[in-house]
C-alpha cells in the first residue's frame, strides 16, 4: 500500500492506523482544551522578545478568534480529526493553517506535541475534577439532608451483616456523607498535583528561544509551571494515574453505598425503596423492578480499578523522556473519570428520592440488639465489664427487646442520634466554596485569555 502523507512524514497506512489508534475519536474530547492551550501559547509567542515579533497583536487576535471558532465547531459536532491528522494537535494546526496561512504554520514554534498533550490532559483533568467535585458535594448534600431528617429513625446496626447494636437511618446516611467528604480531600490532593503547567517544556528538554513559561501557566490558571522541563514530560501518565486513583476512592464509597441500598431494599429487609422509575423491569417476570443502577455502580468499581492499573502500569518502568506508550493511558484516563462522574451524578439524583419505611426498620429489632446495652447498664452500677458481659452471655434469652425509638435517642454525643451533622455540614459548606472559587478562577482566566465568556463562548 502506498504511504500516506502526514505532517510528520509519509507513513504506511497500516502503521498510521495502528499508531494513531483511537486518538481521532478520543481526542474529540480534547479539542476545547487543546484550543485553550494554544491560545495561551500564541499569546506568549506574541510577547516573546524577538525582532520582528512572531505574531503581531492583530495576528494573535485572529488566531485566538479562530481557536474559539474551532471550539464552537467541536461543540456542534462538526470538527473532524482525520487519520492523517493523527491527533487533535495536528488537526487544529491544519485548520488554523487553512484559515490563516502562515499564522497557522507558526503556531507550533517552541512547542512539541509532547508538552501540548500534557497540558491538554491537565486542563481536561482540571475541568473533569471540578465537575466531579461538584457532583460529589451534591450527593453529600442529599445524604446530609437524609441524615438530618431520619436522625431519630431507628435502624438495626450490623457487623458481619448480623444484628449488632441500635443505630439510626441518620447515622447510616451521614456515614456515607463523611466518607465522601474525606474522599474530597483525596480529590483536592489530586487537583493540586494536577495544577502545574507543563507547557514550554516542548519535547522534554526546553527550547533555545526565550519562552515565558510563567506567563502561559498564569494565563491558563495553573499554580505554577512544572520547574524541570524533563519532569514535565515524565509526569505525563503519572498525573493521570494520580487523578484516577483519587477518583477510584470515590468509586469505592459509591459501590459500598450501592451495596447497602441493594440489600436494604430487598423485600426481606424492606427498609428502603425507590420510585419505580429508578428501577428496570424484566423481559419475562412482570412483577420485577430491579436495582440495576446500583448493581452497575457496584460493578464499575472493578473497571475503575482497572483504569488506575492501566495508567499506573503504563508508566511503571518506562524510561525517562517521552515514550509513545503514554498515548495508551489516555483512554483509561477518560473512561475512569467518566464512570465515577456518571455514578456520582445518578446517585445524587436518587438519594433525595429514597423512601424510608419506618415499620420495616422497627420490625427488624429483636432482643439481641440490646444485649450489649444490658451489659453496659450493669457496668453503671459498678460491675466490671467482663463480668457483666459473661452474665448476659449466659442468660441471653432473658434480655428483653427494648423500644427502638427510645433506644436511638438515649445517648449523645457519639450515638446514633448524634451523627456529627453540624461538623459535616460545615465541611460540606467549606468544600463547596472552595470548589466554586476554583471554578470561578479557572473560568475567569480562560475567559480573559479567549476574549469571550467561558464556558459559554457566547459572543
Ligand atoms: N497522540 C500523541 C500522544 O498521545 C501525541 C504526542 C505524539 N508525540 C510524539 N512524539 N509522537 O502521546
Amino acid at each position: 500500500m502506498k504511504a500516506r502523507k502526514t505532517v510528520v512524514g509519509d507513513i504506511d497506512p497500516r502503521v498510521l492506523a495502528f499508531t494513531t489508534g483511537r486518538d481521532p475519536v478520543l481526542d474529540l474530547a480534547l479539542v476545547e482544551v487543546d484550543c485553550i492551550g494554544s491560545a495561551a501559547h500564541v499569546a506568549m509567542l506574541s510577547r516573546m522578545p524577538m525582532h520582528p515579533r512572531l505574531f503581531t497583536d492583530a495576528q494573535r487576535k485572529a488566531v485566538i478568534a479562530e481557536l474559539v471558532a474551532i471550539m464552537r465547531t467541536a461543540r456542534d459536532g462538526t470538527f473532524k480529526i482525520r487519520v492523517q491528522d493523527q491527533d487533535v494537535h495536528l488537526a487544529v494546526e491544519r485548520r488554523l493553517t487553512q484559515k490563516l496561512g502562515d499564522s497557522g504554520r507558526k503556531i507550533h514554534t517552541a512547542r512539541s506535541r509532547n508538552d501540548q498533550v500534557a497540558v491538554d490532559l491537565r486542563l481536561y483533568g482540571k475541568v473533569e475534577l471540578l465537575a466531579l467535585m461538584g457532583e460529589v458535594l451534591e450527593l453529600v448534600n442529599g445524604l446530609l439532608r437524609m441524615g438530618k431528617r431520619f436522625l431519630a429513625e431507628p435502624m438495626v446496626g450490623r457487623t458481619h451483616l448480623q444484628p449488632a447494636m441500635v443505630s439510626s437511618v441518620g447515622l447510616w446516611a451521614s456515614a456515607y456523607a463523611e466518607a465522601l467528604l474525606d474522599d474530597m480531600g483525596v480529590l483536592w490532593a489530586a487537583y493540586d498535583f494536577n495544577n502545574r503547567c507543563p507547557l514550554g517544556s516542548a519535547a522534554g528538554y526546553g527550547v533555545p528561544v526565550p519562552v515565558d513559561r510563567a506567563l502561559t501557566s498564569r494565563l491558563l490558571g495553573f499554580d505554577a509551571p512544572i520547574a524541570n522541563v524533563l519532569y514535565a514530560s515524565n509526569a505525563r501518565g503519572k498525573c493521570e494515574s494520580v487523578l484516577l486513583s483519587a477518583c477510584h476512592h470515590v468509586m469505592i464509597t459509591l459501590s459500598r453505598l450501592s451495596s447497602d441500598l441493594i440489600l436494604y431494599s430487598m423485600p426481606e429487609f424492606g427498609y428502603f425503596s425507590f420510585p419505580r422509575e429508578f428501577g428496570t423491569g424484566s423481559s419475562i417476570m412482570p412483577q420485577k423492578n430491579n436495582p440495576d443502577v446500583l448493581e452497575l455502580i457496584r460493578g464499575k468499581v472493578s473497571r475503575s480499578q482497572a483504569c488506575v492499573m492501566a495508567a499506573s502500569g503504563i508508566v511503571g518502568g518506562l524510561p525517562g523522556g517521552y515514550n509513545r506508550d503514554l498515548q495508551e493511558a489516555k483512554e483509561p484516563f477518560m473512561e475512569g473519570i467518566g464512570m465515577v462522574r456518571d455514578s456520582t451524578a445518578i446517585l445524587g439524583m436518587m438519594i433525595p428520592r429514597l423512601e424510608v419505611h419506618g415499620d420495616a426498620l422497627r420490625a427488624a429489632f429483636d432482643s439481641s440488639v440490646f444485649a450489649t446495652d444490658v451489659a453496659l447498664e450493669a457496668v453503671a452500677s459498678g460491675v466490671p465489664f467482663r463480668t457483666a458481659y459473661r452474665s448476659v452471655k449466659e442468660r441471653l434469652k432473658d434480655v428483653e427487646c427494648g423500644d427502638p425509638d427510645q433506644a436511638v435517642a438515649r445517648f449523645q454525643p457519639g450515638g446514633p442520634a448524634d451523627a456529627g451533622l453540624v461538623e459535616l455540614k460545615k465541611r460540606h459548606t467549606e468544600s463547596r466554596s472552595a470548589v466554586r472559587k476554583a471554578v470561578r478562577g479557572f473560568h475567569g482566566a480562560v475567559s480573559k485569555l479567549l476574549g469571550v465568556p467561558y464556558p459559554e463562548l457566547s459572543v
